[in-house]
Order: C-alpha cells, then structure tokens, then sequence
C-alpha cells in the first residue's frame, strides 16, 4: 500500500503521540508527525484513535498538527554499505547526519541509511533462464576487505531469473536481477527494506555445537558460549560489562559483529564511537570496523530511539546470518533499553508490573533473544546469531526484573562479581554464580583438540568449588585447623585464579588466549593440583610446594609464553614434575 493517509495530532506526551483519521493504517507503520515531518512509528491503534512514538526530538508538537503515512512499516535498508556504518536507532547514518548537520541532529532530517551514490563491483554468479527462490545467491559485491556481500533473493520471491546485470559497477538502487515470479516481474537491486519488528525467516532452527571462541579464559573454558547461543553480561557499575563486550568484539570468531550500544554515562558512546573504529583486527592486522556495524543511542536522543534500536541491530544481523555467516550482537546496555520501555509504557498509560516495568518486559525481552541462533538459512547453507547482552542492575542487586527476566531466556549467564572488580581482579566473572548450558553442545568441538577437554574443565571447576565451600569454613575456625591436603586445595585454588581466570586485557601476550593455550595451561594446573596432592599426602608441607620457584612460575605462563609457542608449557610441566617430585618430606 503507498496511498498517502492524513490525520490530526490530539495529544502529546513527550515522544507518545495520539493521533485521528488516520484510516487504514497499520501497526508498526511509519507515520510522519507535524510539520518537520518527525519520524514516527504506529505502536497502538484503539478504534479511531493511532498511538505513535515519536524518534525525534519533538518539542513543540501540538494539538491539530498534521501526521501523514504512506502505510509502509518501520523498516531497514539491507545491503552492501551497511559495515563500517555507525546508526542511530532508526538507522540514520550518524556519519552523515554530522556532516550535514553539524554536531547535532536537525529534526525531519531524511538520509539514506546506505549511500545511494556509492557504485559496488558486482559479480553475478548464476545465469539468466535459472530458476530461483528465496534465500539464492545471485551474485557478491566485495563490501569490505573482510566482508564478501551475498546478494540474496529475498524472502517470499521465487521463480525464473530472467535477468541477471553483467559484473560491473551499480549502485543499490539499480535493478540487478529480475525474477519472473507467479505475481509478476520482481525486480532485485543490492539493497531491500525489511520490517524492523519481523524476523527474517530461516528454513529451520539447529542445535548450536561450535563454540564462539572469545580468547577469555574464563569464559571459553568455563562458561563457554555456543555460536547460535545466547548470553547475558549481568554486572553492577564499573564491574566490567563494557570491556568484556568490547573483548568479545575484537576477539570472538564471528565474522560479523553488530554492536547496539546504549551507553551508561552520558559520554561512554562519544567514547566508543571515537575509539572503535581505531581498534585494529590483530589476527589479520584490519581495523575492526570493517567488519562491524555499529548502532550508537547517545543520551541526547529520544527515547523511542533507544527502545527501536536493538530490533535494527538484530535485522541486520539476521541479514548476514541469511548470507551464511556467523553474527555477534553485544548490546550494551539491555537495562538502559529495559528503562526506555519502562518510560514509554508509563507514558502509554500502561498498568506497571515490577518497579513499574510494563508487564510485558518478559516477553519483549524473549522475543529479542529468540533472534538468536544457529539455522539453516533459506538458501540452506548455516548461519549464526549469538546474542551477549550486558544487563546493568540498579546496586548490582540481581533479584531486580531485568536481570530475573533475562536469566529465564538465556543459556548462558556470566555474573559479573563486585568483590573481584573491587579488587581487580579481571574479568570479573564469577566462577560460582554463572552458569551456561553449552558444555555438551560443544564437547565434540573442544575434543577434537584435546580428548580429555571436559574431564579437565570440571577438575579444576571442582577445586574452586571446593575452594568456595572451604572458605566459609576457614571465615569461622582459620586456615590453620585445615588438614594439609585441604589447605593444599585453598593453595591450588588462589593458583587457578592468578594463573587461568584472571586475564588482562591490557597485556599484548594475554588479551587473547587461543583454545589450545587455555588447554594447556588448564592441564598444567592440574597437574599442580595432583602431583602435589601425591606430594602432600607423602607427608610434604604445603608451604615447601608453594616455595618452588617452578611452582611460582605457573602464574607467568599465560602472559609470557605466546599462543604460537606452547612446547613450552610441556617443557614447564616436564619441570614442575621434577621439581615436585625432588621434593622429599621431613623425615
Ligand atoms: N578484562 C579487564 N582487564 C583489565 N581491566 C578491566 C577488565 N575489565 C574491566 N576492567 C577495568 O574496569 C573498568 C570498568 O569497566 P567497564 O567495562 O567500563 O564497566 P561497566 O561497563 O560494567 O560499567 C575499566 O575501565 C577497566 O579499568
Ligand atoms: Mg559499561
């Protein structure tokens, strides 16, 4: 439908907006608000009356404005321009917003999302008289160094290509292919709107079983994610939520990241937008943004923005999923998003449920993280979307409703843990209250690296268990009363902290762990562990074993020994045994 309806503004409520006449539209359309035309978006209809949330700064809207619609959702623009771009949350290119307006937004400003000059080299890869159907690849376009564009036949079109451009230069809006399809010619360029609120459609949903791998001990080892899976970061202020998501976006394997940040402070996205696309890709030595889309919520933009975001950053994800990728969505922060539900709904006159969130947050908040995960595409090749969203509870208190509500829709859940960060001990995820529910999913992947891979993990999982439990013991009677072999565990435990979870991000060897290095250094901490259990149980004290030079050494090995390098852990663990075994009790 492209007909022009007009309606009336009758009320504001700061970006909600109620307006009349407006007849035949539909729910989640756009609907262009007053006489700078603000973006807007249908969100309820009741009977005569059409609710809109209003994107744009929209002071000075008043009764008896004008609203016009041409009846097309709110939606976003697909195609080859897409990474490296920085948006705002109804995906305005803030690149471009700046150079032509200056630091600030003008109000109504229209830019296309995708720059409709740019001519891309395009390669057909199938020939004219082939019969298509959703999901084909008809061609790629070299999008960045690291990005090949597959140019898809979109979803709910098939038929007999006949036409297919030759290789060349085009732009998004020239007609690439033609699809002779039962309700007509389709005409294909390198770009398509989809609906911002509708999921892409996928053949049909996999179990994940590869792991992102993240190069975060922590995190790989312990609490791995799969690529498909899903994450919550949920941690309170300044315990590391950001720097683990920014970790992730650099090292993870996905091959593409789409980053929706709603900032905490009110310059954290000025910083993030400023620094981001300086970071530098270290496995191939290119910057980062050139496989990365950015979606940035700055403070001074309206809050429906920030509520629309993270439905524009999961399209686009979805739209490289369907090319066959592998996706990693980091939203930074969900609470800040959750806050913006919150504002809008009061304003809706909804009935509040917990701390005044909508009733709905549980649902909304499922339905974003069902946008996750590992599929077969329409095409039929796989593709991936791993959701890790950053939750920021108010005190750090984890009983609040979006830290309870995310935990019941994701596998996975890293708790960031305040006592760590306070005493800088980083990552600071806590070994005792996360959890994921990936470990079998992935086990057949780590085992082709390693047989004894879980085996291990939940060795050395078990000693900081025990550990834990110790610890409330050692509060009330000291570490004193302890049997040796038990203060040889509490020995072993403050080891694996220092020598495996902690992980600087600053250190040029130890920002990234690779999979066969965590391995290793796992194994060489469990073989701490047993031999000088042997060693104590022979009647050895702990404190001679702690006085090893060799055994110190342990701590070192994960920044001093590169990921390229790792014969010698195997020479360090050969010495660690010998050192052990020199050991000789009092006699
Ligand atoms: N993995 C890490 N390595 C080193 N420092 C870290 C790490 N994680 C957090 N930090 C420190 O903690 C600070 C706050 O982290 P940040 O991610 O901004 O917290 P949050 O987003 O939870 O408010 C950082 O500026 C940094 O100094
Ligand atoms: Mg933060």
């Amino acid at each position: 439908m492209d007909e022009l309806l007009t309606g009336s503004v009758i009320a504001v409520n700061g970006p909600i907006v109620k307006a009349v006449g407006l007849k035949g539209i539909g729910m989640f359309d756009i609907a262009e608000v007053g006489p700078d035309r603000l973006i807007g978006e249908v969100i309820r209809l009741a009977g005569e009356i059409t609710i809109i949330q209003v994107y744009e700064d929209n002071t000075g809207l008043k009764p008896g404005d004008e609203v016009i619609s041409y009846g097309r959702p709110l939606s976003v623009l697909l195609g080859p321009g897409l990474i490296a771009n920085i948006y705002d949350g109804i995906q305005r290119p803030l690149v471009g917003i700046s150079e032509v307006c200056g630091s600030y937004i003008r109000k109504g400003i229209k830019l296309s999302p995708l720059d409709t000059a740019k001519r891309w080299d395009f390669k057909p890869l199938v020939s004219s008289g082939t019969e298509v159907k959703e999901g084909s690849i008809v061609g790629e376009v070299q999008e960045s160094p690291l990005v090949l564009h597959r140019v898809l036949v979109p979803p709910g079109v098939s038929g007999r290509l006949t036409r297919i451009a030759d290789a060349g230069a085009y732009t998004i809006e020239e007609t690439i292919f033609v699809v002779d399809t039962a309700s007509g010619a389709f005409k294909g360029k390198l770009a398509v709107y989809w609906p911002v609120r509708k999921p892409r459609p996928n053949k049909n949903r996999k179990k994940p079983f590869v792991p992102l791998i993240t190069g975060q001990r922590v995190i790989d080892t312990f609490f791995p994610i799969a690529r498909g899976g899903t994450a919550a970061i949920p941690g309170g202020f300044g315990t590391g939520k950001t720097m683990t998501q920014h970790a992730l976006a650099k090292w993870c394997n996905a091959d593409i990241i789409v980053y929706i940040g709603c900032g905490e402070r009110g310059n954290e996205m000025t910083d993030v937008l400023t620094d981001f696309p300086k970071l530098i890709d270290e496995r191939n030595g290119r910057p980062l943004i050139e496989r990365t889309v950015m979606i940035a919520n700055t403070s001074n933009m309206p809050v429906p923005a920030r509520e629309v975001s993270i439905y524009t950053g999961v399209t686009i994800a979805e739209y490289y999923r369907d090319m066959g990728y592998s996706v990693a969505v980091m939203a930074d922060s969900t609470s800040r998003w959750a806050e913006a539900l919150r504002e809008l709904s009061s304003r809706l006159g909804d009935m509040p449920a917990e701390e005044g969130f909508p009733p709905y947050l549980g649902t909304r908040l499922a339905e974003f993280y069902e946008r996750a995960g590992l599929v077969e595409t329409l095409s039929g090749a796989d593709g991936d979307i791993t959701i890790v969203g950053a939750v920021s509870p108010p005190g750090g208190d984890f009983s609040e409703p979006v830290t309870q509500h995310t935990s019941r829709f994701v596998r996975c859940f890293w708790a960031l843990d305040k006592t760590l960060a306070d005493a800088r001990h980083y990552p600071s995820i806590s070994w005792i209250d996360s959890y994921t529910e990936y470990l079998i999913d992935i086990e057949d992947w780590w085992k082709n690296l390693d047989a004894e891979w879980l085996a291990t993990r939940n060795e050395v999982m078990n000693i900081l268990l025990e550990d834990h439990r110790l610890e409330q013991v050692v509060k009330l009677v000291g570490s004193d009363a302890l049997p040796p072999s038990e203060q040889y565990i509490l020995f072993c435990a403050e080891m694996i902290k220092n020598a495996f979870l902690q992980q600087n991000s600053f250190d040029p060897q130890d920002k990234f762990c690779s999979p066969e290095k965590q391995i290793k250094l796992l194994k060489s901490l469990l073989t701490l562990y047993k031999k000088g259990l042997e060693r104590v149980h022979a009647g050895v004290s702990v404190k001679d074993i702690a006085a090893l030079t060799v055994v110190s050494e342990i701590v070192r090995l994960k920044s001093e020994i590169p990921n390229q390098d790792l014969a010698k852990i195997d020479e360090y663990v050969l010495r660690l045994e010998q050192g052990l075994s020199a050991l000789k009790p009092p006699s």
